[in-house]
């Protein structure tokens, strides 16, 4: 036991992070070797340069707050190299076309579905939707735009409703039209998945969504509008189900 907390404190040295006091929770909990080596093999890349604190952990995966060299700020979402994640997502990758070819093990279908994260930020973001840039992926890690404020990243839409819900509500749906115009229903669309910086949303989590060739697709999208309609309604009292006809 010893022994693996020294290495674990070796390598957390070289990959530059600083988590105090926390640190041993957190290192045993959430870095496996093979995710320390690809931070490392991040860090070596200068994609990014230190980790700096913990933004949230969760059963498939962890996010963190980072730095690049030139001081920039970026969220780093690391997925777990488990049976659990492999679980969860792996009726999200069958049936999805695009990723017909990944690989067959655990491990490989985690590191495609952290592609997939990947690819659906880029697409959303392309179609014009507000999702957060997606900077890089690498194995189970993926490097995307930081949402917050210093070390303190911008609260969910469960954490802090917006002041003016009708207008939020106007710009999040541009945001589900903007995605559905390029065929992708995000199928984890729920008030925990959306933030409000500062007045506006932004939609994050979108590792599950899926493309309109996959058997899903309409399911999903389905569920999606269902949340949204309980969850704003509570705040827009005149809101029907067919504003959220999208
Ligand atoms: N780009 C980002 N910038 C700032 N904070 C973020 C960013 N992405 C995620 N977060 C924070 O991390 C939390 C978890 O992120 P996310 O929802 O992507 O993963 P998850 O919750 O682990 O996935 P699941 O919903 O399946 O549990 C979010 O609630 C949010 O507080
Ligand atoms: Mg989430």
């Amino acid at each position: 036991m010893r022994g693996r907390t020294e290495k674990l404190d070796r390598i957390l040295g070289s990959i530059n992070a600083n988590f105090g006091q926390d640190w041993k929770k957190t290192t045993d909990d959430v870095f496996d070797e093979v995710t320390l080596k690809n931070l490392q093999q991040l860090i070596s890349q200068g994609i990014i340069n230190t980790i700096e604190n913990v933004i949230a952990t969760g059963k498939e995966g962890n996010v963190f707050r980072a730095k690049t060299i030139k001081g920039e700020n970026r969220a780093v979402k690391i997925y777990r190299i488990n049976t659990a994640t492999f679980r969860k997502l792996e009726k999200y990758i069958e049936g999805d076309s695009r990723f017909k070819n990944s690989g067959n093990s655990p491990r490989d279908r985690i590191f495609t579905w952290a592609q997939k994260e990947y690819k659906n930020l880029h697409s959303m973001r392309a179609a014009g939707a507000n999702v957060p840039q997606p900077y890089h992926v690498h194995k189970n890690i993926v490097v995307m735009q930081y949402l917050g404020w210093r070390f303190r990243p911008y609260p969910t839409v469960r954490e802090l409703p917006p002041d003016k819900p009708e207008d939020f509500f106007e710009k999040l749906k541009l945001s589900v039209k903007a995605y559905r115009n390029h065929n992708l229903s995000h199928g984890d669309l729920s008030e925990y998945n959306i933030i409000n910086r500062r007045g506006e949303p932004f939609i994050i989590d979108v590792g599950q969504a899926v493309p309109d060739s996959h058997p899903l697709y309409n399911q999903l999208h389905r569920r999606d509008m269902k949340n949204l309609h309980r969850f704003w309604k509570k705040y827009i009292p005149s809101l029907r189900k067919e504003d959220l006809k999208i």
